[in-house]
């Protein structure tokens, strides 16, 4: 709800590649600029899968916030914290797990997907079943609108936004709910109020989503309003119940067509990946090496660019020109493939030495790294622990 958040996670998996930077970095730089932004280490969700190597976990985290920063992730506009740092999550996490049906969890497409993927690994455990239902608390705690995410993610905010709409079902119940709600309306002032009932009844009378939508903005930027009214009137918009957890969008990050230098998707596990910072010597190499299009046997013998993974990364990294060049030097046997491959290698490695000179500082000091996350922890635990006062109060939590 209130400013519009976007919040997102990744979990530990140690130093990234170029498939990370151009499928999910790249997205979460340019967001940090237009919205308050969190982004944190998901070392429980690595947990789930990987209980029983907890070793990986500890390095993995702090090579992986090196490459965020690397990325172009800028502490002062992102806020930065390791999830189990933030123990509210767990207690979300917890407190949804009361009233969310089995059936659900069971039904997540991922469920079983990663079972039948991961077959070397026992995954029929109940930290397994609940990976959504973390997720879904990770997201709530901080109310937010948007996650970036990829495709595969889309079911889980799927997930979270019927959890939110079943605990602002069971739990937004108020006693004079629209008593208290009309009185609401009436302290947003007179000329906000009457805008107010105006795009509420468009929507109740008429569905009218935008005058929902803007309904939502309104209350958005009306300044005096408790938290409680932002709530009750979030919720009379729609019906009869206050909205105490807000429904969050998936912000669908565009695949990365990255291919690895096999051709194949980049991959860690498929051992076809290029590290962000991985040294220049091996970097040439591993292109030099990629396969082209299986047709061109020969320099003499001409080629399609649309068979070749070399043409994928000319299109992430090379600009029109270029690319012209490549087609008709290809398709004509005019150029040959290690001629082909030299701008891309020169591409990747002029944007390898902007996220080596901007992960530089954090080697020589690790300090820097630890501050910023524990700044970030900081920051993200007050939210948490606002929304938890409330989920406490509503769920009967509040023994004071
Ligand atoms: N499940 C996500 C993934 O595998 C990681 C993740 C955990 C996440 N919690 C999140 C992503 C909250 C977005 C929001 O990529
Ligand atoms: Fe691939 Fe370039 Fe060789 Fe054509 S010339 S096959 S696009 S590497």
């Amino acid at each position: 709800m209130f400013p519009e958040r976007v919040v997102s996670g990744m979990r530990p998996t140690g130093a990234l590649h170029l498939g990370h930077y151009h499928g999910a970095l790249k997205n979460w730089v340019r967001l940090q600029a237009e919205y308050p932004c969190l982004f944190f280490v998901a070392d429980w969700h690595a947990l789930t899968t990987h209980y029983d190597s907890p070793d990986v976990i500890g390095d993995n985290i702090w090579e992986m916030v090196v490459d965020w920063l690397a990325a172009g992730i800028d502490p002062q506009q992102s806020t930065l914290f390791i999830q189990s740092r933030v123990p509210e999550h767990a207690e979300l996490h917890l407190l949804l797990s009361m009233s969310t049906p089995l059936g659900w969890l069971e039904r997540v497409p991922t469920y079983k997907d990663q079972q039948e993927k991961l077959s070397d690994r026992d995954l029929a455990t109940y930290g397994f079943l609940g990976y959504p239902l973390l997720q879904a608390a990770d997201i709530l705690i901080y109310r937010a609108a948007w996650v970036p995410v990829g495709e595969d993610q889309v079911p889980h905010i799927e997930l979270t936004r019927e959890i939110a709409r079943r605990f602002n079902h069971l739990f937004g119940r108020e006693p004079g709910f629209e008593d208290k709600a009309r009185e609401a309306v009436r302290r947003l002032g007179s000329k906000r109020a009457r805008l107010y009932q105006d795009l509420r009844n468009r929507f109740q009378e008429q569905g009218d989503e935008q005058a929902l939508q803007q309904a939502r903005e309104l209350l958005e930027q009306s300044p005096n309003l408790s938290m409680g009214d932002r709530e009750r009137l979030f919720g009379w918009l729609e019906g009869s119940r206050k909205i105490i957890l807000s429904e969050p969008q998936a912000l669908l990050t565009e695949a990365s067509r990255m291919p690895g230098i096999d051709g194949q998707k980049m991959s860690k596990s498929y051992g076809n990946a290029i590290g962000m910072r991985e040294d220049p010597e091996s970097v040439k190499r591993k292109i030099r090496t990629m396969p082209t299009d299986p047709a061109r046997v020969r320099r003499t013998d001409a080629g399609d660019p649309s068979r070749c993974p070399v043409w994928q990364l000319h299109v992430v990294y090379t600009d029109d020109a270029t690319r012209e060049w490549v087609q008709s030097g290809c398709t004509s046997a005019g150029i040959g493939c290690l001629e082909c491959k030299q701008p891309v290698i020169d591409a990747v490695l002029k944007e390898q030495e902007g996220f080596r000179e901007r992960a530089q500082p954090y080697l020589d000091d690790p300090s820097l790294l630890r501050n910023i996350i524990a700044d970030g922890c900081d920051k993200a635990r007050k939210l948490a622990q606002e929304t938890m006062r409330e989920v406490r109060e509503v769920m009967g939590l509040s023994h004071d």
